[in-house]
């Protein structure tokens, strides 16, 4: 198993995951660290094919590099389950039936997002100007999961037919303390005029969430603020009302899928280019 980074929170858990679900099945694996590095990950990966491995699940640090990687294991006719980072269909369809992407479509996180925000109090309009003005915080800006929550979080506000406007839009890449230095800078520079700060996942809303404490700001009363992932941190957030919402990024079904697929793989079975998990809506109602 290649990560694309030890240090990310929620790839921290699915490598968790993924290795308890193939101990629990009886097979022996490494997981490796590509320090977010891709000549380090394509490092990996070639000692993998030398060791002779019979899968790889394969997290990439760059979905660009994807068809290079695909080119260099075919030769071996090993199979590869790329996870959490979409690569083109273009690279699936090139070793079709031994090459597959599990994961999540990243437009139904970002629509969930904005479906959260519309169904607060105010719908979103907390400051109550007559228009929702946010900050965005990015993930790594290649990556599919970040490029749809920023559009689809608020096609959904649009589609609603809410005007929107946006103060702010920075990458943070996936990280607490880019997300708090980010929220930190707009909070001192729009101060109330903002709303709703939506971050692409929980990673940098923890960091958002304590630059809106130190700014004197209270979520639910006069600031939202969303997530994707729904950390354990972040769902006890959620459920004391220190966060608006966030999405649960289902880690253990897509590890689940990606094993069985893997194994499906290993045993000589053709396996298809696409395997979806659904994200699940986390607001206080989730709680019951
Ligand atoms: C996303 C997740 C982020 C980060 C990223 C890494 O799906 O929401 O927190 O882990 O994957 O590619």
């Amino acid at each position: 198993v290649c990560i694309y980074q030890f240090a990310d929170n929620f790839m921290t858990l699915y490598r968790t995951d993924l290795e308890e679900y193939l101990k629990d099945k009886g097979y022996s694996v490494t997981i490796v660290d590509g320090k977010n590095d891709q000549n380090t990950q394509t490092e990996q990966i070639n000692t993998f094919l030398q060791q002779g491995v019979d899968v790889l699940i394969i997290n990439p640090v760059q979905t660009t590099s994807a068809q290079t990687i695909v080119d260099t294991i075919k030769p071996s006719e090993t199979p590869i389950v790329f996870i959490n980072r979409e690569p083109e269909k273009a690279v699936l369809d090139s070793y079709a039936g031994k090459c597959c992407y599990v994961g999540a479509d990243a437009r139904q996180s970002g629509t969930y997002q904005g479906e959260l925000i519309l169904e607060t109090e105010t719908q979103g309009d907390i400051n109550g100007d007559g228009k929702i003005t946010y900050i965005m915080c990015k993930g790594d800006p290649e990556n599919i999961d970040a490029q749809y929550r920023t559009e689809y979080s608020i096609k959904a506000l649009e589609d609603a037919g809410i005007t929107v406007e946006c103060l702010d839009d920075q990458v943070g890449n996936w990280a607490t303390d880019k997300g708090q230095q980010i929220a930190a800078n707009a909070l001192s520079a729009h101060g109330d005029k903002i709303d709703v700060i939506f971050c692409n996942n929980d990673g940098m809303a923890l960091g958002a969430a304590a630059a809106i404490t130190a700014a004197g700001r209270t979520v639910g009363e006069d600031i939202y603020l969303l997530g994707v992932d729904a950390l354990e941190e972040c769902q006890e957030m959620v459920k004391n009302g220190t966060m608006t919402g966030t999405v649960l990024n289902d880690h253990v079904g897509q590890s689940h899928k990606a094993v069985d697929v893997a194994v499906q793989a290993l045993n000589g079975e053709a396996i298809d280019n696409y395997y979806w998990v659904d994200y699940v809506k986390v607001d206080a109602s989730y709680f019951g």
